[in-house]
């Protein structure tokens, strides 16, 4: 079977793209697969097998500056002029069984790429188009989540075109303080800001926007983090739970990939057997309410008064081997080599 890893992409998770990418091209039984590489680099361009070996060992998380912006960083510097080939896709794409594609974030998990692949007629891993682009848009999604009757933060929702209507004095009679601003469409924590006061409001206003034209103005919830790894097609499964223990003010994207002490991941949570139980339940119906298939880790709150608030679903989570996706699967018995098989299986079934 010829596995087709699409890594890289136009994303602010570019970075987290590659490291998740190398993991999996490392682990795969390479007995039962042959593995394409498809690099996509930071400006957008395809780069077919030794062309985009280079860019899996391309920057580290850490190596990269966190003032982020969609423009980017080229990924190596001068690497144009080693003979790069824009792929032929009509030829290449149809050499290939079927698509892994581990791109976090805009193109990679909106539904863009799904919405390419379906029409190439490729099975590829993970939720179809729909499922990928109302579980990216946190605005859609907790819509969504919330016509489900899940639990889901207060907020607000505004777009470039409505900027004007942003008024601190009112939001923080509503929700009051901290309050957390968030793009609409983005994933490890790019953009987002924990505000306490008029001035950080307004800039955690202009940073979240320069990452989208639509962003979330939310309550802070008081709670721990605990999120769940969902897997499978028509009929999910739950694996057991994880916590988060952040050490800093949130789970920022320092806290995520550069600061090693910026957070703990307890695996599993200390929790009872019963609220696992109902933590999972709460995914499996979240997973459903969005239409995902495939794999996604359900994020959420636990508060003091046991209530559970979901916080967002990733259909394509950080995959490395001590990423929380994979690292829940193997308390619950699945090793990430046989987690990647059993995700092939489940984009060609
Ligand atoms: N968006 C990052 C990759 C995650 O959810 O793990
Ligand atoms: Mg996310």
């Amino acid at each position: 079977v010829r596995v087709g890893i699409v890594f890289g992409g136009k994303s602010a998770e570019h970075e987290v793209s590659l490291q998740s990418a190398k993991n999996i091209v490392d682990a795969i039984d390479q007995s039962k697969y042959e593995v394409v590489l498809l690099g996509i680099d930071k400006q957008g361009k395809w780069h077919l097998n030794d062309q985009s070996q280079f860019l899996l060992h391309a920057e580290d998380p850490k190596m990269i500056a966190l003032n982020k912006t969609n423009e980017g960083i080229s990924i190596i510097p001068g690497e144009e002029k080693n003979q790069v080939v824009t792929m032929n896709q009509s030829e290449s794409l149809e050499q290939i069984d079927v698509i892994f594609p581990i791109i976090h974030g805009t193109l990679g998990e909106d539904g863009s790429i799904q919405g390419m692949l379906r029409m190439a007629n490729i099975p590829f891993v993970g939720s179809n188009v729909l499922g990928s682009a109302i579980s990216m848009d946190k605005d859609i999604a907790k819509r969504l989540l919330r016509d489900a009757g899940l639990g889901v933060a207060k907020g607000y929702t505004f777009t470039s075109a409505k900027r004007s209507q942003i008024q601190y004095q009112a939001i923080v009679e509503d929700f009051g303080l901290p309050l957390f601003i968030k793009p609409a469409n983005q994933g490890s924590s790019v953009g987002v800001s924990k505000v306490l006061t008029e001035d950080e409001f307004y800039d955690g206003v202009q940073e979240a926007f320069k990452f989208d034209s639509k962003i979330l103005i939310e309550e802070a919830i008081i709670g721990r983090e605990i999120e769940c790894s969902v897997l499978g097609n028509e009929h999910p499964i739950a694996s057991t739970v994880g916590e988060i223990i952040s050490t800093g003010e949130f789970y920022s994207y320092e806290a995520k990939y550069i600061d090693e002490t910026g957070a703990i991941l307890e695996i599993p949570a200390k929790l009872s057997e019963e609220m696992i139980e109902k933590i999972q339940d709460v995914s499996l119906k979240a997973y459903e309410a969005l239409n995902c298939e495939g794999l996604a880790r359900v994020d959420v709150f636990l508060t003091e008064n046991n209530e559970i608030i979901v916080n967002e679903i990733n259909t394509l989570p950080g995959f490395t081997k001590i990423s929380m996706y994979p690292k829940l699967w193997e308390q619950s018995g699945i090793s990430y080599s046989m987690l990647i098989e059993k995700l092939i299986e489940l984009a060609i079934e």
